[in-house]
């Protein structure tokens, strides 16, 4: 691969990298959050100065340790990394994941039909159009109960089997706007189902009847053997009782994948199949056909919702002055706490159990994505890359792991999300939800702010430090199309991080090797390969003690 001159190992090197790294950081390292807020006068232009407002979100980030001059520093490393052509060239279909030499165009999967992209001659519209078709008429016929199973039933249960990127997405959203359902998709029930062990199906399988289970083998590669593996045993499920593979495969398996010839091996006929594109990153493919389910619980018009969420701001994205460009701003502040300040950890606090998938989701977004340590052409970066991230909904993480947010001995950065209104279904009107609502989120600005100033009573285990950094979005509301603005938002964060550290987020080489050897590990520890000597001698003693 050719090594272009745009900086490559320079990042470090650039001017404003080099400001940030020897003016900004030992500024930042002197100051504690609670010193940076002045009289009331400019303590309230630190919140207007640190605060963007778009489309029924807010981001504040006063509480973060970062004032208007650094900010400006940072946004002049965005230009020097040349962020704005990185945006037009993912946007437009280059060939951004290097590595792979293929395009990442997820932001094609939300364009309305209207648009153009045409991209190495292919209509990449028409395409992502005529795929939203074939859902809608999957999705049509289920709820209408017209998809009729081999005894003649309608489907009740979807039992969805993925992981990865092929799962979280469509958990995730199904899970969080189940309130959205539109009366048709009520009746039906989606499970999802993941883990390689078997636990997962064979419980949720003891719970379904064949005749009017619907299997939803999602799997971009047609190749993963958590997923292929549950697949099997769901089908030999489902032969028990309804006998004939080929009639089960035709009334009960829709088949996702950007391989259907792999489909069509298997047996999944052509008209039970929804297809994506190699173009499509699984941990960026909810948007597309792995988005199945989502139609299926949310309806085709809730789908689209969710759809025109995540295009609107992919246009916020490519248009707005980095400035005041949401993704470009928490993509700054995440290697401004990463890079510069050391802070290492990334938690991700939703206050609205609705959002409780979201930190899962972003774990692979993220880390996936992002926790690389070389650059685009194969060198070694000389700085951090991706923290540490997790998460869970803040109200319980308290209950939990706040206690080393508090009194701990590491840095983490926090991003405090919620909803400002508890959107209410009219059956709930008798419950005193958005009470409850409100004091969760009394909860979520008390520790936010708790964790910026700490508390000092003079006895040293009620000290609380403070200066942990933290991000504030709040949302109007939680609809199918802030959550579809949402989840873009943090992809987009993910790529601004990416180009300032110049790393390819687009692969995943990371988890090739272990996949690899997990097919010789079971050959050795099914005696099918009876020599251990290839292994290390604490492997070794591992598949001894399961042999034995
Ligand atoms: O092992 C990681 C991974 O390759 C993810 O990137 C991907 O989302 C997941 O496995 C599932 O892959 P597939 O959709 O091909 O089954």
């Amino acid at each position: 691969m050719t090594k272009p001159q745009i900086n490559r190992e320079l990042r470090h090197q650039l001017p404003s990298w080099q400001h940030l790294r020897y003016a900004e950081v030992p500024r930042w390292q002197a100051l504690h959050l609670r010193e940076v807020w002045g009289d009331a006068t400019q303590a309230a232009q630190r919140v207007h100065d640190l605060t963007r407002c778009h489309d029924g979100l807010r981001l504040d980030f006063s509480k973060q340790r970062i004032d208007p001059q650094t900010l400006s520093h940072l946004l002049s490393l965005a230009e020097e990394v040349q962020l704005p052509e990185a945006i037009a060239g993912l946007m437009r279909g280059d060939r951004v994941n290097l590595t792979e030499d293929r395009a990442a165009l997820h932001t094609a999967l939300r364009l309305p039909k209207s648009a153009e992209l045409v991209v190495e001659g292919e209509d990449v519209v028409a395409q992502v159009h005529s795929s939203l078709a074939r859902v809608r008429g999957m999705v049509q016929r289920i709820h209408e109960r017209q998809w009729r199973g081999v005894t003649g039933e309608a489907m009740t249960d979807v039992v969805c089997i993925g992981v990865g990127g092929s799962d979280l997405g469509p958990y995730l959203v199904t899970n969080a706007l189940a309130e959205f359902a539109p009366p048709m998709a009520q009746a039906l029930r989606i499970h999802f189902v993941s883990s390689i062990d078997g636990t997962q199906i064979a419980d949720l399988l003891n719970t379904l009847r064949q005749d009017s289970t619907l299997l939803v083998i999602a799997s971009k590669s047609f190749t993963t053997l958590d997923t292929l593996s549950n697949a099997e045993t769901a089908l030999t499920w489902m032969q028990s009782r309804l006998k004939q593979r080929e009639r089960i495969l035709q009334h009960h398996v829709v088949g996702i994948s950007a391989k259907p010839e792999k489909m069509t091996a298997y047996g999944i006929p052509e008209a039970n199949q929804i297809r994506l594109w190699d173009w499509v990153g699984g941990r960026f493919s909810l948007w597309s056909g792995i988005g199945f389910p989502i139609a299926l619980k949310l309806g085709m018009a809730g789908f689209e919702q969710l759809l025109a969420g995540a295009h609107a701001m992919d246009e916020h994205f490519r248009t707005a002055p980095l400035a005041d460009n949401l993704p470009v701003i928490m993509g700054l502040l995440m290697a401004w706490n990463s890079t510069f300040l050391g802070i290492n950890g990334q938690a991700i606090l939703p206050y609205d159990a609705r959002l409780k998938l979201f930190p899962s989701y972003l774990t692979q977004l993220e880390m996936e994505s992002n926790g690389k340590s070389v650059d685009r052409y194969g060198d070694p970066v000389p700085y951090d890359t991706c923290p540490i991230l997790w998460g869970e909904v803040g109200s319980n993480a308290q209950h939990a792991f706040y206690q080393l947010l508090h009194q701990g001995t590491q840095p983490v950065a926090c991003d405090f999300i919620a909803p400002i209104r508890r959107y209410q279904r009219a059956d709930e009107s008798g419950l005193a939800l958005q009470h409850q609502h409100e004091l969760s989120l009394a909860n979520c600005f008390a520790q936010a702010r708790v964790l910026m100033l700490g508390d000092d009573t003079g006895v040293a285990h009620r000290y609380y430090h403070g200066n942990q950094p933290s991000s504030t979005l709040l949302m109007d509301v939680l609809t199918p199309y802030r959550l579809g603005q949402l989840i873009a938002l943090y992809e987009h964060k993910v790529f601004v991080a990416s180009v300032i550290w110049d790393i390819n987020p687009f692969d995943q080489w990371g988890v090739e090797l272990g996949k690899q050897l997990a097919s010789s590990t079971h050959a050795a520890m099914t005696q099918r390969q009876p020599d251990l000597s290839a292994f290390d001698a604490s492997t070794q003693a591992l598949l001894e003690a399961v042999r034995s």
